[in-house]
């Protein structure tokens, strides 16, 4: 039986190289300026943006750069963001980079309309009135943070790390042009391409999948698979690059429908307590739950292998199931992955507050296929320092 299941989202994507140049065009279906525009440094900085920002000086749109961002970004940029866009009367808010920059548009959207700070917002569906309408253009293939309604922060001074999330956050306009992602440095092309894949992997296995997030979801699997190692060695692939984007993109949409699971629970507590960046942590973890996963749904572990990589004809489910576990464990070796938790000079003295933390990530634990008590955590990280 299909379980029924309803479907929203972005409104808008558009896709292709040299798209961002376009960003103009974009601005005024949405009915025009001030625009704030979210930007990370490094981007701003490489020239990756400014084929995006002459289109609004060519169009005369006023706008307004918003660029001090931090790696896992403060909740209190959030509110200078805003701030910025308040005072500027934007109508539209825009951001260009990686999760953090987006993640931050997106939340600055959203206070511009919404009184208080982001703090404030921490949670499920707290959000009062919709954000401003924003476009999202990501620098980086990626975090999916351009079609999902999830902003994430992490305040280092108290360990705090949570996420505004709601329908009210979901982002008005994707704007993927795979030129923007050419100039991403190997490692991070590494380690956000295998966030990608979490999410399309955990989104697969989720139990609230959906027909229509399975669809995305082993699309994303295949692009990535055949994908990320060309994208990560030759950075200048364009296709590559192209195919990688539509990947995380299909992640995206397939996590914002039918969530995630342990891998990013787990990894929760890795950015809270030692700032470990979100695609590391992930990449890093995957395949650890993926083999406690794999006796939930072995059907589905073998489905995501077929997609994933070649195989050969005559498995069966089980053994099918064991190389989709094992062709991740090659591919994150092959790109340069830690293949452990001591390698990212985590304690493993923090393993029982690791775990305790990761249980209270409420959604992704329930979405896991396979039930998870804090001890299987607490084994499952202790398997990732050994590994
Ligand atoms: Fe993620």
């Amino acid at each position: 039986m299909i379980p029924q299941f309803s479907l929203e989202g972005v409104r808008r994507t558009v896709f292709g190289q040299g798209a961002s140049a376009n960003l103009s065009q974009e601005v005024e279906l949405l009915g025009g300026g001030p625009v704030l525009v979210v930007v990370d440094p490094n981007v701003l900085a490489a020239g990756v943006a400014q084929p995006a920002l002459k289109s609004l000086e060519a169009a005369g749109i006023a706008h307004k750069i918003y660029s001090d961002i931090t790696r896992e970004p403060e909740p209190s940029e959030a509110d200078a963001a805003a701030e910025l866009g308040k005072s500027l009367g934007a109508k539209v808010v825009v951001g260009i980079g990686g999760g953090s920059a987006l993640d931050l548009a997106k939340a600055a959207a959203a206070l511009i309309n919404n009184p208080g700070t982001a703090v404030e917002y921490v949670g499920l569906d707290l959000l009062k009135s919709p954000a401003q309408p924003s476009i999202l253009l990501p620098t980086t293939a990626g975090t999916g943070s351009e079609v999902t309604f999830t902003a994430v922060f992490t305040r280092r001074s108290d360990k705090f790390k949570g996420g505004m999330n709601g329908r009210l956050l979901y982002p008005h306009t994707a704007m993927l042009d795979p030129l923007l992602t050419v100039s991403c440095p190997p490692y991070i092309t590494a380690v956000v391409g295998m966030d990608a894949l979490t999410h399309a992997m955990e989104a697969y296995t989720s139990r609230a999948h959906t027909p229509v997030s399975d669809m995305n979801a082993l699309k994303a699997i295949e692009l990535i698979g055949d994908n990320l190692a060309q994208a990560v060695a030759h950075g200048e692939n364009l296709e590559a690059r192209e195919n990688m984007l539509l990947g995380s993109y299909l992640a995206g949409l397939a996590l914002a429908q039918a969530g995630v699971g342990a891998v990013h629970a787990m990894a929760y507590p890795l950015g809270a307590f030692f700032d470990i960046p979100h695609g590391e942590a992930n990449a890093v973890l995957l395949p650890y739950v993926m083999a406690f996963n794999l006796i939930a749904c072995p059907d589905r572990f073998a489905d995501m292998a077929y997609a994933f990589c070649e195989m050969p004809d005559d498995l069966t489910t089980r053994e099918a199931a064991e190389t989709c576990v094992s062709e991740v464990i090659m591919l994150s070796q092959d790109i340069g992955i830690p293949s452990n938790l001591d390698q990212l000079e985590v304690p493993e003295s923090e393993v029982p507050a690791m775990a305790q933390k990761a249980m209270t990530v409420a959604r992704p634990i329930a979405n896991n296929p396979r039930k998870v008590t804090a001890e299987d955590l607490e084994s499952i990280y202790h398997e990732a320092f050994e590994g």
